[in-house]
């Protein structure tokens, strides 16, 4: 009887077991319940004397042991086998990561910080949400301007007189009111950021776009300081002989007000070019400076607010405003 337990086990241990299909087939041979050669002497343990059952039991749990723990142990050694040889493939070529790229955007607002920096600027930010007074009345503004109106701003609690309301700031302009505010002068900043307009979507005009702010207070600024420092920043964006013009126009928080163009050159326009405009400025209107307690008398100031997408849109040749919100990678990969 025990020459049997011995042939098995001599069996067991010369089995080569180096696949699945090899493991699997081994367990077939050994344990399956219809045929396998140790459940075979389980089963003819019926036939054992009774006083040698005990043994004969001792020796087939031998065995099972035996059989499983070959199983186990060639199931860990393929599998680490599979992880550390058969899928590395040293040889193979790296993988370069792909890098992303600033938006052009993004870019050209580092650009105008960088330029406005050099100047001696701060860079300053204010909140997305503001109030009215922020947005419109410190600015002077007066009740009645259509700028207050639903049909360009998007509001979150709607205006009444009294309180005022809540909305996405339409400029960046609410930003000079908060650091005047909360500062004493003098103030030469600018203030980047999003500003929001409910302005009907096309090639030009998008619900979403980017301003840069820019604020100049002290004592003795006139409006030859800021005519200087534009022309040195168009000239630092559009090149040292870059064409300019101030063009009065109006804006409540400024007096007087102007608007610059530059000279684009296309010689597919029968002047070889047109004027396009870029920012808005003017000195601070007494009005403003009245509303954050700094003294009109003493202290004098220029303001000029521009959009970064139409400069961003200039200096890549980009049509479409829409384009640059739409996170089209087709589009953003040209900018790495
Ligand atoms: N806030 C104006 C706008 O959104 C832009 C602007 C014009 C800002 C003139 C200024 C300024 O500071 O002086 O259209």
């Amino acid at each position: 009887m025990m020459e049997i337990f011995k042939t098995i086990r001599k069996d067991i241990e010369a089995e080569t077991l180096d696949s699945a299909d090899a493991i699997d087939a081994f367990r077939i041979r050994y344990l399956s319940k219809k045929q396998g050669k140790i459940t075979d002497l389980v089963k003819g343990i019926k036939d054992v004397p009774p006083d040698e059952r005990g043994a004969y039991g001792q020796g087939v749990n031998e065995l099972k042991k035996l059989a499983s723990d070959r199983i186990e142990k060639a199931k860990t050694d393929l599998g680490s086998s599979d992880s550390n040889h058969r899928d590395v493939d040293l040889s193979l070529p790296g993988r370069a990561p792909k890098l992303g790229s600033l938006h052009p955007v993004t870019q050209t607002r580092r650009l105008i910080n960088r330029i406005f920096e050099s100047y001696g600027f701060t860079v300053e930010e204010g909140p997305e949400i503001e109030d009215d007074w922020h947005n419109f009345s410190a600015l002077n503004f007066p009740a009645d301007h259509p700028a207050r109106d639903m049909q360009d701003t998007f509001f979150i609690e709607p205006t009444d007189l009294e309180h005022g309301g809540i909305m996405l700031r339409t400029h960046t302009s609410p930003v000079q009111i908060r650091v005047m505010k909360d500062g004493k002068p003098p103030f030469r900043l600018i203030a980047p950021g999003r500003v929001f307009r409910n302005e009907s979507i096309s090639f030009k005009s998008y619900c979403l776009f980017h301003q840069v702010e820019g604020l100049v207070v002290d004592e003795g600024v006139t409006m030859a300081d800021l005519k200087q420092i534009l022309h040195s920043f168009a000239q630092a964006i559009f090149g040292d002989d870059v064409r300019m013009r101030f063009r009065p126009s109006f804006f409540p928080f400024t007096e007087p007000s102007a608007e610059v163009d530059i000279w684009w050159t296309d010689e597919s326009l029968a002047d070889g070019g047109r004027w396009l405009e870029i920012l808005g400025c003017g000195m601070v209107d007494p009005n403003v400076l009245e509303a954050v307690d700094i003294d009109s008398e003493k202290y004098t100031g220029y303001a000029f607010g521009m959009g970064i997408d139409r400069i961003a849109m200039l200096r890549y040749g980009i049509d479409d405003i829409r384009i640059l919100f739409e996170n089209d990678e087709r589009f953003l990969d040209q900018f790495a």
